[in-house]
C-alpha cells in the first residue's frame, strides 16, 4: 500500500487519458474534499464525480450498469483511470467495474474506512451481491494499487472504527504474538495509531503475495469467518434486530473460533483469555447455546463447505493458525 503523498506523482507519470472519481454520498461529502486539497492534479485534471448510493444493499449489477453507463456517456477509453474512494462497499464495486469495462481499466483504491484500508482494498479481490448472496459475482484484479490516508478516519463513526478493530485482532491473531498483545492492551479505540494500521496491512500483503489465489495460506485470514457469516447471515433475517456490522460477526465468530481451538487442541486454559476479554468487553457477544439450531444450519450453507462437510480455520496458538479443519459434530461448540 502507497501513501496518498505518492498519489499526485503516479498520476502524473501514468498520464491516464480521463479520471473519474467513484463515491458515495457520504465519501462525497467528507472523503473527496480531503482528497482534492492533498491530490493538485484531482481539480486539475478536472476528474469526474460517479456518485453511488451507500450501503451493502447497492453492491449489484444496478450499480455496476450505472457507473458503466455514465463511464460510456463520458467515452471513458481503456487508458481512463477508475479511483474508488471509500469503505469496502465502494472499493469492491470501483475494482469489478473496472475489470470488466472494456475488459479492463485502471482501478485505484482510496480506502476511507478502517475495514476497507487493513483488508477490502488489499489483495485484489473485487465482488458483488447477486439474489441476496454476498459476494457470488466478483473477480480477482491484479492490477489494482492501493493509497492509504488515515486522515479519512476522523469522520467514521465509532461502530464502524470498532468494525475494523474486528478483523484488525483477527490479523494480527493469525500472524504476530507480540502486535495481538500491544493492540489488546490498548485502551481507547477512538484513535488508532498509524503503527497498528501499516503492521496489519503488511501481514495481509505478505500473505497474498504467497497466495493470491487462496489456496493455502489465504485461508488464514477466515479466522472467525465461518461462525461470523452464520451469524450475520442469522442477524438478517430476524426482522426485529438490528443487523450485524461485519466485524461484530467477526468478533463473535472469533470469540468461538478461539474456544473450539482450545477443545479441539487440547490447550491450556490460559491461552486465550485476555483475547475472550477483550472481545466480551468491546463487542456483544451472544450465547451460541441459545440459538444453536438457527446457527447450524447457516454454517452448513456457508460457501466455504464443501460436499455437506464444513472447514474452519483454528489456532494452536496466536499466531499458529491451523487450516482446513473439519469439523461436523457441532457439539464441540458448546
Ligand atoms: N474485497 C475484499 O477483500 C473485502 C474484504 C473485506 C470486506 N469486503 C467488503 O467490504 C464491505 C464492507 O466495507 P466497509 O465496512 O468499509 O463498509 P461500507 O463501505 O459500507 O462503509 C461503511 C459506511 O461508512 C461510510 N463511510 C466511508 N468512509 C467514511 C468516512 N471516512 N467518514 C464517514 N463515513 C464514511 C460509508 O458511506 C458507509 O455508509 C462489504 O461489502 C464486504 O463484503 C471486501
Amino acid at each position: 500500500m502507497h501513501k496518498i503523498e505518492e498519489l499526485q506523482q503516479y498520476l502524473i507519470e501514468n498520464s491516464f487519458s480521463q479520471i473519474f472519481v467513484l463515491v458515495d454520498e457520504y465519501t462525497y461529502k467528507h472523503c473527496l474534499p480531503i482528497l482534492v486539497d492533498k491530490v493538485d492534479e484531482i481539480s486539475e485534471r478536472q476528474a469526474t464525480i460517479l456518485e453511488i448510493p451507500s450501503g451493502e444493499e447497492n453492491k449489484n449489477f444496478i450499480t455496476v450498469e450505472n457507473i458503466c453507463n455514465s463511464l460510456l456517456e463520458s467515452h471513458a477509453d481503456r487508458k481512463s483511470l477508475l479511483i474508488s474512494l471509500g469503505g469496502g462497499v465502494v472499493t469492491d464495486i470501483g475494482g469489478f467495474v473496472a475489470c470488466i469495462y472494456k475488459r479492463g481499466i485502471q482501478n485505484i483504491n482510496i480506502p476511507t474506512t478502517l475495514l476497507s484500508m487493513i483488508d477490502a482494498s488489499i489483495g485484489g479481490k473485487t465482488g458483488i451481491n447477486l439474489n441476496g448472496v454476498k459476494n457470488a459475482i466478483g473477480t480477482f484484479n491484479h492490477h489494482t494499487v492501493s493509497f492509504l490516508d488515515t486522515d479519512f478516519l476522523k469522520t467514521l463513526s465509532q461502530r464502524q472504527i470498532m468494525n475494523g478493530v474486528a478483523e484488525m485482532l483477527k490479523t494480527f491473531l493469525i500472524a504476530d504474538k507480540d502486535y495481538t498483545k500491544l493492540f489488546i492492551e490498548k485502551k481507547d479505540f477512538s484513535y488508532i495509531e498509524d503503527i497498528f494500521i501499516e503492521r496489519c496491512i503488511r501481514i495481509k500483503e505478505e500473505i497474498v503475495e504467497k497466495d493470491f489465489y487462496e489456496k493455502e495460506e489465504r485461508k488464514t485470514l477466515n479466522l472467525g469467518h465461518t461462525l461470523g457469516h452464520a451469524f450475520e447471515s442469522y442477524y438478517m433475517t430476524k426482522t426485529q434486530t438490528e443487523h450485524l456490522l461485519h466485524g461484530e460477526a467477526v468478533a463473535i465468530g472469533l470469540y468461538y473460533a478461539l474456544k473450539i481451538s482450545e477443545k479441539y487442541f487440547a490447550l491450556h486454559k490460559e491461552t486465550f483469555l485476555s483475547i475472550y476479554d477483550f472481545l466480551s468487553t468491546y463487542y456483544k457477544i451472544p450465547s451460541l447455546i441459545e440459538e444453536k439450531e438457527n446457527i447450524f444450519s447457516f454454517i452448513k450453507n456457508d460457501k466455504k463447505a464443501y460436499k455437506n462437510r464444513t472447514y474452519f480455520v483454528l489456532l494452536k496458538d496466536i499466531a499458529l493458525p491451523v487450516i482446513n479443519v473439519e469439523i461436523n459434530d457441532f457439539s464441540l461448540f458448546l
